[in-house]
């Protein structure tokens, strides 16, 4: 528009310009002819009226003289005639400018005396008027007396007037006329061609490579197209080495690793980019309380730690609820921005919701329904019908941002959670041929539990749409399996394990997520300087450091933890003063009750049970309620001699992994509640009961008193466990099982 307005400005000012020298032109000349006729005019009528006069004059026939002068009175236009005698007194008058007689006329005196003919402009009352007086003489040029006509110009003013407003209207018209003309003009010989090969280009990275660019021309505009089918063309060819090479290098390696995964995409997925789809964002701009400026942080979030490294080995583009508050400052004009930050490895590609529906579907539908029915921790799920229409506006709303970037040919979208169960079906009614996977990371409850939920059937029909549903573990998968057979007329296939319905089936399968676990990492100066300033600040020289790593949420067992510390530290009292548990507890969904709640009763349970126990400086609690970026957890891992996931029900729990993953030192154990999906790979953690405090406090003193050696040789198999079963082969399993679909 600025451009444009650059383009057209110049031209309208020269033709307004133009037109306004023109019309005053036009204006002077019409105004001069006017006023010349209404001279010519009067004079005239003056030397007509003069004969007449001097019979009057010369007969004193004051009644003729009246008679004269009042046949003005009927004339068309304002007009008068007023007959003096030799001395300039009023013989008769037109009755209509009877008070002219008394206006000062310094002039009757002057023609009077030189016998002169005069025109002039005079104001009287609200007129303005025109007067032309002649002398009437005798014979011997004797004068008798004058006569005057009046004439009213106001009718001048008027026709000037509306001359003015005709020029100003076609100075409008032929304005608006030029911008017309300018922006068609300029939308044949720029804008469509532009747009057309904007589309063209975009046809063609989607992967429609049949037709040539649409610019004919030999001009500038056809250089710039040529140039831009050669960039297509290049990148097209480099994508197609890579595709290939991927699938060669695919067949060799053994483990997977970041470059296996990447192999493994560009050779299933070919040119294609991966495309996936979550509520929460893996990077998120907020406006620091303290600083006031905006940073960039990594939200505590499963589904964050797993997918992150994912697209950042293999790119892609991932589409979430743009949430932080300067969220949209850091996006392009699509909405988009490379992340991470200053090492753009993949797309994000933010989608903006309204209070109402971050309200209704993420608060509400979402949190308060979904995540409490499907977690056994006997929280009540609200059920709101405004919730869910806000949930399906969401869905709806996500689901067109996701078709955007669809490519022509094969798309895969990879959705993740309980946000988007209506999303596979609503990106399928465009694009049937899109292949969806959903990977579900919380559990699934038992039919009986689901069929609490009044919206059950929109929900099943609306996840399976998907062709792939992930869960972390096979319960999860038989649970719903079991859930489609009750609530829905479906067909379940108990070999390959799908449901199949209305001729559509949907695999159902476990895949177990992991993290990208780096075996060979070693603590960098760095970390080694910050666990030192950590173990400072907190006095944990010579003591037994447990730590403890979420977010403050009813499902986490936080408070089961505190009471299984307080007991141990009361059975055990000889590590009063040895002892520290560290809580580092990410604030979550704070608008909901009862997170809020949760909060303000760990806060009293921490106080109370520091105070019970507090000798001296110490205390046995430290609990650090803020956000922690990956990078701040790493040293706690490194210095926690034991790490407490005490979940009462978790879909798998990353941090029980992250902790194994860290501990390249061996030195550590895991006490990890056997509610969790973790639990039944991690054999070799202390698995604990959350809800029972006595066995509960008991696992703390049997880690902390566990011999180096046996702590030694659980980790190692854990860690095995985790590095091979790592995050990346947990993605490379649902693109293999998806991609293989295709080919079905
Ligand atoms: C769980 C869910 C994730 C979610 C995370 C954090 O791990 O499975 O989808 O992102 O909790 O919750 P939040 O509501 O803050 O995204």
């Amino acid at each position: 528009m600025k451009r444009l307005l650059i383009f057209i400005l110049p031209i309208l000012i020269i033709v307004a310009i133009g037109f306004t020298v023109f019309g005053i032109m036009q204006i002077r000349f019409t105004e001069e002819k006017l006023m010349d006729d209404l001279r010519r005019k009067a004079k005239s009528v003056a030397e007509g009226v003069e004969f007449s006069a001097k019979a009057i004059i010369i007969n004193n026939d004051l009644r003729y003289a009246n008679r004269m002068v009042e046949s003005f009175q009927r004339r068309e236009r304002l007009q008068g005639c007023v007959i003096y005698d030799k001395e300039g007194k009023v013989l008769a008058i037109t009755e209509r400018f009877s008070d002219w007689e008394h206006t000062e006329k310094p002039y009757i005196q002057d023609v009077l005396t030189n016998k002169i003919s005069r025109g002039a402009m005079k104001i009287f009352k609200d007129y303005s008027l025109y007067t032309y007086i002649i002398p009437v003489t005798d014979d011997e040029n004797n004068i008798l007396g004058i006569v005057e006509v009046i004439y009213d110009t106001s009718y001048v003013f008027t026709t000037m007037a509306d001359l003015w407003k005709r020029l100003s209207i076609i100075l409008i018209s032929l304005l608006v006329l030029i911008v017309l003309i300018m922006l068609l003009i300029q939308r044949q010989i720029f804008i469509l061609p532009v747009i057309r090969l904007t589309e063209w280009f975009q046809h063609f990275q989607q992967g429609e490579t049949e037709n040539a660019h649409p610019i004919k021309g030999k001009d500038e505009l056809g250089k710039l197209a040529s140039e831009v089918e050669q960039v297509a063309l290049n990148l097209r060819i480099a994508r197609k080495v890579v595709t290939e090479k991927a699938a060669e290098r695919l067949q060799k390696e053994e483990l997977w690793t970041e470059a296996k995964l990447r192999d493994l995409i560009h050779a299933r997925l070919g040119e294609n980019a991966l495309i996936v789809v979550s509520n929460r964002e893996p990077y998120m701009h907020v406006i620091d309380d303290i600083t006031g400026q905006p940073k960039c942080i990594r939200p505590a979030s499963g589904v964050v730690t797993a997918i992150d490294p994912i697209l950042r080995a293999c790119g892609g583009t991932w589409v979430a609820h743009g949430s932080g508050n300067a969220d949209s400052k850091f996006v392009n004009s699509k909405d988009k921005l490379g992340v991470p930050p200053g090492d753009n490895r993949y797309i994000l590609k933010r989608v903006w919701l309204t209070k109402e529906e971050e309200e209704g579907y993420y608060y509400g539908f979402a949190n308060e329904g979904l995540w409490p029915l499907c977690h056994i921790t006997h929280t009540r799920p609200m059920f709101r019908e405004s919730d869910w229409q806000m949930y399906k506006k969401v869905n709806q709303k996500f689901a067109d941002s996701v078709l955007t970037e669809l490519p022509s040919r094969n798309p895969f979208v990879f959705i993740q959670d309980y946000h988007f169960m209506l999303l596979a079906g609503m990106v399928k009614e465009k694009r049937p041929d899109a292949k969806i996977a959903l990977f579900w990371h919380i559990p699934w409850p038992n039919p009986e539990v689901f069929s609490t939920c009044p919206y059950q059937k929109q929900i099943l029909e609306g996840m399976l749409a998907c062709d792939l549903i992930g869960f972390h573990v096979q319960s999860h998968c038989n649970n719903f399996l079991e859930t489609a057979n009750k609530l829905l007329e479906s067909r379940i296939d108990t070999e390959k394990f799908s449901v199949v319905r209305s001729g559509k089936e949907t695999l159902v399968k476990a895949f177990p997520i992991s993290v990208d676990c780096d075996i060979t990492g070693n603590i960098t100066k760095v970390e080694s300087e910050q666990i030192d300033k950590i173990r400072g600040e907190f006095e944990l020289e010579g003591k037994i450091v447990a730590l403890g790593v979420d977010r403050i949420d009813y499902t986490k067992g936080l408070i089961e933890r505190m009471l299984a510390v307080d007991r141990f530290i009361e059975k055990n009292p000889q590590y009063k003063n040895k002892f520290v548990f560290i809580q580092l507890a990410a604030p979550s969904r704070t608008h909901i009750k009862h997170y809020h709640d949760l909060m303000n009763e760990i806060d009293e349970l921490v106080e109370k049970k520091n105070w019970k126990y507090s000798q001296g400086r110490w205390r046995p609690i430290v609990y650090l309620k803020r956000h922690f970026s990956p990078e701040e957890i790493k040293p706690f891992y490194a210095l926690a001699d034991i790490c407490i996931v005490s979940s009462l029900h978790d879909g798998m729990n990353l941090v029980a992994k992250e902790y194994v993953a860290s501990k390249n030192s061996l030195n550590g154990v895991l006490i990890l509640s056997r509610f969790t999906g973790a639990a039944r790979e991690l054999i070799d953690a202390v698995q604990i009961n959350p809800y029972a405090i006595e066995e509960f406090s008991d696992a703390i003193k049997l880690a902390v008193e566990m011999p180096a050696e046996e702590k030694k040789k659980r980790m190692k198999s854990m860690r095995k466990i985790v590095s091979e079963n790592n995050v990346y082969r947990w993605a490379g399993n649902i693109i293999t099982e998806l991609t293989a679909l295709e080919k079905a």
